[in-house]
């Protein structure tokens, strides 16, 4: 059985942490739910990860699609969460509908995210009002990242603080089960989860949100173009790869690999005749 939305919130009534991380393949994702993670975020950070792009910014619905539906074909506990790319739930309210059911009818997905706070809220509003369960993601949203001018920590001011308790609240009121805080100072990502009674999911904002997020390529040490800051390598790989592959390379040059024992047999009667004929 999947975990439900409710149960998600009432962790944190119990005050029990809750991890998430992305994934994005079959192979990962299967992995990360047999190892219990509760949340599964599709993430479009997809795009810099595994597609190769800059920026988020050029994910489209199909890829998101693409890669939801390997997600949930691999998982059977976690709930999975798509991520709605740039621009596909800001033009017309019908598109963003539309958008958010693609990813619940088509990806197989239970949950949709999606990026901005007050200004989102009526939108967050009109999905929940469909039956769609909205994940709201505040603080350091990459798709805006030529409007903030780079990735920078969000929220330092009195007023842009002020601003993100308020994005929070109207995101709680819209009706998200949880938000996404992401490069939030400590302190500040504590006081809106004390203010909210949805959980907050923290990266980069400090240990005292409800839940962390982190990007499954980072947390492996298999995405080494850049690192975040707030990103905690538990495993280095990329490097652990590189070392097998280079291993495979040198013993196939050297004729070590393969050996009898991953080679099939024939009947030797049978090579004989055919080695006559
Ligand atoms: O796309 C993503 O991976 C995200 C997480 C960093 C929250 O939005």
């Amino acid at each position: 059985m999947r975990i439900t939305i409710a149960e998600i919130k009432e962790k944190k009534q119990r005050q029990e942490k809750i991890p998430m991380l992305t994934a994005y393949d079959y192979a990962t994702a299967k992995i990360a739910d047999e190892a219990g993670i509760p949340l599964i975020l599709v993430g479009d950070s997809l795009g810099m990860v595994v597609l190769g792009y800059e920026s988020t910014i050029p994910v489209t619905m199909e890829e998101m699609l693409h890669h939801t539906r390997a997600v949930v074909r691999a998982t059977k506990h976690a709930l999975v969460i798509g991520d709605m790319p740039f621009m596909t739930y800001h033009t017309a309210i019908s598109d963003t509908l539309h958008n958010a059911a693609r990813f619940i009818q088509q990806g197989g997905a239970q949950a949709v995210k999606l990026e901005g706070g007050e200004v989102v809220a009526e939108t967050v509003r009109r999905i929940v009002n469909c039956g769609i369960p909205v994940m709201g993601h505040i603080g350091l949203t990459p798709q805006s990242i030529h409007q903030l001018s780079g990735f920078k920590v969000q929220g330092k001011t009195p007023e842009a603080a002020a601003r993100l308790l308020r994005d929070a609240r109207a995101l709680e009121e819209a009706g998200a089960f949880a938000i996404v805080l992401e490069s939030v100072p400590a302190p500040l990502a504590k006081l809106i989860t004390q203010r909210i009674s949805i959980p907050t999911i923290g990266i980069g904002a400090g240990p005292d949100c409800d839940g962390q997020v982190q990007v499954i390529s980072d947390l492996l040490g298999l995405f080494t173009d850049f690192v975040p800051r707030h990103a905690k390598q538990y495993v280095k790989l990329a490097e652990i790869i590189k070392n097998a592959i280079t291993d495979y390379i040198t013993e196939v040059k050297e004729g070590t690999f393969p050996t009898i024992k991953h080679s099939y047999s024939i009947d030797e009667s049978l090579l004989q005749e055919l080695a006559a004929s």
